[in-house]
């Protein structure tokens, strides 16, 4: 059933409420630059895209009603119930699976505007041809790629890289051949073979898996944030197929947005994009957890910390990982509030590649009401270090390792670190002297001014604090 006319595609109304959709975009984005703001600004982005969808339902020619709402359902019932279900470790991969839903969507429309046109059988404009095959490729790269993303965070297959042998070679030939497929449809643009369609697609879809296999669980956040650039770019090739403005300017957004945040964690890594895409960083783990022999290190107990903590001037907390994992950071405000009431000055040191996703800690530390302005960026926290009584590692490992400055050998050489070693005292907050991320053992644990509390976070910042109360 196709409704009565009701918006001109490309008229005046649809374009008027296409600019305001994207408009909601960008201030949308806008506003999701801050903490305070950011959830203001994921409600107005939310409204644009209401606004863009039911423009493009009301667009003269749209039908399929049923269809049309059954998919609507479908989609609002995952989303609602992944959003309350979903813990916050596990974003990630949530963010993986939509990323790659949207991809796979832009591939099959791709399909579909070609099956459209063949049947129309009056060819294709290059410039509609270029477009839907740029989209299929990306889209299904960008479709089975997230996938394996999403399967590595979740366990469902081992985050460690898996190579093929000649794997570069073989991913060269299939990138290569899907090329030539998509030349020899462009220059057939009076009826290009569906089937080469098909094949390319395919092929597409499994360079997607081979290329995202041999890359470690602790780069997949970084991948991430490729696909989702690539989900973009596609999206905004079927926006120019479709001659639809508002998919044009929302896959350019999502597009360059992605490369931004690609870049931005790459470089908190200090590595390339083409190393986490290339090297299998993350393979085999090194210390205690592999088996290897353990080193003399300082064991203390929370009422040892509460004693330290609590006769210090100031203190800074250094949260990671584990935090999250313990979901402890209510409990580390408390502990805070407690140091606080003493008189102790207590900040955090935001490193910002903490955790397994961009801005984890902040939002982590905001939804225990942490006030943002206690919140200190590791550049600007850093020098503050030697002037520091004791800095708290709290689930933290990777991002405080100094073998990251000290070992040119080591896999994470070069990473900026938060300089915990230079404050006076150190405390360990983790359950064991198991690695972190990047499988590789921290001498920091074994340095006499370190005292390592082996425990989960959440329950040691509960004990600190009342040991605190009790001093
Ligand atoms: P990690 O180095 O991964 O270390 C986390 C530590 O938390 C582990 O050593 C673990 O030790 C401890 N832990 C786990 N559960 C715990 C619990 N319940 N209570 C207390 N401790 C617990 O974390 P990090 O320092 O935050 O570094 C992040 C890593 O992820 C880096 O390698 C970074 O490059 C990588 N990465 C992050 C991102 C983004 S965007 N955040 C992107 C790409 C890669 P135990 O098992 O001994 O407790």
């Amino acid at each position: 059933m196709i409704h009565p006319a009701v918006l001109e595609p490309g008229g005046d109304a649809a374009t008027l409420l296409y600019i305001l959709s994207f408009s909601l975009f960008i201030l949308g984005i806008r506003r999701g630059t801050h903490p305070t703001t950011a959830k203001q600004g994921n409600l107005i982005a939310a409204v644009g895209m209401v606004v863009a969808v039911v423009t493009t339902l009301l667009l003269d020619g749209i039908g399929n009603w049923w269809l049309i709402v059954l998919g609507i359902a479908a989609g609002t019932a995952v989303g609602v119930i992944a959003s309350i279900r979903v813990q916050m470790t596990q974003m990630p991969q949530m963010v993986a699976i939509y990323n790659g839903v949207g991809g796979g969507a832009v591939a099959l429309i791709s399909w579909s505007e070609l099956r459209h046109g063949l049947s129309l059988g009056t060819g294709f404009e290059l410039d509609t041809l270029i477009p839907i095959l740029f989209a299929v490729v990306i889209g299904s790269v960008s479709f089975w790629g997230s996938n394996i993303a999403f399967a590595k965070l979740q366990d469902l297959i081992p985050t460690r890289p898996i190579a093929l042998p000649g794997q570069q070679v073989l991913n060269a030939f299939l990138l290569a051949g899907i090329l030539v497929a998509c030349v020899v449809m462009a220059i057939d643009n009076d009826s290009p073979s569906q089937a080469l369609f098909i094949a390319v697609l395919i092929a597409a879809g499994l360079l997607g898996n081979l290329v995202v296999l041999p890359i470690g669980g602790a780069d997949m956040p970084v991948v991430i944030a490729l696909l989702n650039a690539f989900t973009g770019l596609s999206a905004a090739a079927a926006g120019f197929a479709l001659d639809n403005v508002a998919l044009i300017v929302a896959g350019t957004l999502v597009g360059s947005s992605g490369t931004i945040l690609t870049l931005a964690m790459a470089t908190a890594m200090n590595r390339s994009v083409a190393n986490i895409l290339f090297a299998g960083f993350g393979g085999a783990p090194s210390g205690p957890a592999a088996g290897g022999e353990e080193r003399p290190h300082r064991s203390v107990t929370a009422q040892d910390a509460a004693i330290a903590l609590a006769y210090a001037d100031s203190v800074v907390i250094v949260p990671g990982y584990g935090l999250a994992v313990a979901q402890a950071q209510h409990a580390v405000k408390e502990m805070a509030d407690e140091l606080e009431k003493r008189g102790v000055e207590v900040r955090y040191a935001i490193h910002p590649v903490a955790g397994r996703m961009p801005g984890h800690m902040n939002v982590l530390l905001a939804e225990a009401d942490v006030p943002y302005d206690k919140l200190v960026e590791m550049d600007d926290i850093n020098p503050e270090m030697p002037r520091t009584d004791v800095a708290v590692v709290i689930g933290a490992n990777d991002v405080t390792n100094p073998a990251a400055k000290d070992d040119p050998d080591s896999p994470i050489a070069g990473m900026p670190i938060i300089e915990v070693a230079e404050a006076q005292q150190v405390i360990v907050i983790k359950r064991s002297l198991s690695p972190g991320f990047a499988g590789i053992d921290n001498d920091l644990f074994y340095l006499d001014k370190t005292a390592m509390l082996f425990d989960d976070a959440k329950k040691a910042a509960q004990e600190i604090a009342s040991e605190v109360t009790d001093l």
